[in-house]
């Protein structure tokens, strides 16, 4: 806890979500607790309503996301765009982060041990947020939050498009996973089942109430 924490904690007063999500960016903009930091240009922490019902869980940041310090500013996060809209939801509706805070090199799969490290982070922005929709976007999201939910995790094929209810890090949720876009850039069979789960989500989401 951060000096303004414990005089707030000791009024009985809590931080709000912004400025405990402003305190969890500044720590990632510094982090070191991984080799990653070596190569990265800038971290990406992740971007949105600090009050969003929904939030997007993807893998790592590419090359763009690197130069520019946000989540999804490629090709893949264009296409993520359009999928949020196939749901009714723009951007700044909703909280998008990633598992990794910094690019792996090459866009090699994220390793174990900096899945471990870095999220902490994650559940911390979860914590925060505290959504009510969690989406995962390819097998590393949705197996670490699968993970965290005690629930079984048969690959993202089978997985996908549906909606599991789940307690995830003390939280009731529900969690929704999908490919990640990026599977579309690079096979075109995967495109219209990611707009067939964004149209999904969208009934699931009135079903569900979420405004
Ligand atoms: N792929 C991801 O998983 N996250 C990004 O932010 C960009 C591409």
């Amino acid at each position: 806890m951060n000096c303004t924490a414990i005089l707030r904690h000791a009024r009985g007063t809590s931080l709000t979500t912004r400025s405990q999500l402003n305190y969890i960016t500044s720590e990632i903009l510094n982090c070191t607790k991984c080799p990653l930091h070596r190569t990265r240009k800038n971290a990406v922490p992740g971007e949105g309503n600090p009050n969003a019902k929904i939030m997007l869980i993807g893998e790592a940041p590419g090359y763009w996301e690197d130069v520019q310090g946000r989540p999804f500013v490629g090709a893949a996060g264009k296409f993520l765009e359009s999928l949020l809209a196939e749901a009714g939801l723009k951007r700044q509706d909703v909280f998008i982060c990633n598992i990794l805070k910094c690019r792996p090199p090459g866009n090699r799969e994220p390793q174990p041990n900096e899945i471990s490290t870095c999220t902490t982070y994650l559940d911390r922005q979860i914590n925060a947020v505290k959504p009510k929709i969690i989406v995962t976007l390819g097998t590393h999201s949705t197996a670490y939050i699968f993970a965290k939910a005690g629930l079984p995790f048969k690959g993202i094929t089978e997985t996908r498009g549906k909606l599991y209810k789940a307690n995830v890090l003390g939280l009731n949720v529900h969690v929704f996973p999908t490919f990640h876009p990026a599977a579309a850039l690079y096979n075109a069979k995967y495109k219209q089942t990611l707009i067939e789960d964004f149209k999904l989500l969208k009934t699931k989401i009135l079903e569900l109430k979420i405004g």
